[in-house]
């Protein structure tokens, strides 16, 4: 790389998308912030943080946005998904209706975003081991059947959430 390559700054945008109180904004804030909170409130539009990370020795800024679950929260959709490159498509391990959204999450960034945006099914709130109702075969199956990567995450815990944006950026990059 010339010295110029190096100093480039790259910025990548990312949304959140998935259905009200699965984890979304405490993905977020543990993974920007290292925070957690036990009785965070429903999301009211748009919020998003900018994140500085190291991927091969290069700096990457990912900006992150997290909106509503909840349609009557939600902001204009359009310009909501409008330049995404990466998606974290998210549901709650312990609530097997979050999981049956998923189709619909996907057909939402379809509509509004390019093919090609890198796309990971998050099973979040792994923590909850005796609340179970989603396997993590069949989370992992239905990545596969979709073509998106797949991981399990805790943001109670912090399991895999670095991981989890992680292997977007990668991938994007
Ligand atoms: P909306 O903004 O309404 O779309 O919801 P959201 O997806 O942003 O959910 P939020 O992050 O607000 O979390 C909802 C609830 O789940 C809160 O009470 C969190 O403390 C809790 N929660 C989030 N992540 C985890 C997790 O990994 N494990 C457990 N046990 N609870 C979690
Ligand atoms: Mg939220």
């Amino acid at each position: 790389y010339s010295e110029e390559e190096k100093t480039e700054d790259y910025l990548f945008k990312i949304v959140l998308i998935g259905d009200s109180a699965v984890g979304k904004s405490n993905l977020l804030a543990r993974f920007a912030r290292d925070e957690f909170y036990p009785n965070s409130k429903s999301t009211i539009g748009v919020e998003f943080q900018t994140q500085k990370m190291e991927i091969n020795g290069k700096e990457i800024k990912a900006q992150i946005w997290d909106t509503a679950g909840q349609e009557r929260f939600r902001a204009v959709t359009s310009a909501y998904y409008r330049g995404a490159v990466g998606a974290l498509v998210v549901y709650d391990i312990s609530r097997r209706p979050t999981f049956d959204s998923i189709g619909r999450w996907l057909n939402e960034l379809h509509t509004h975003s390019d093919m090609n945006v890198v796309t990971i099914l998050v099973g979040n709130k792994c923590d909850l081991k005796d609340g179970r109702e989603v396997g993590t075969a069949e989370g992992k199956a239905l990545a596969e059947a979709q073509g998106l990567f797949f991981i399990e995450t805790s943001a109670l815990d912090s399991s895999n959430v670095t991981n989890a944006f992680q292997t977007v950026v990668k991938e994007i990059y």
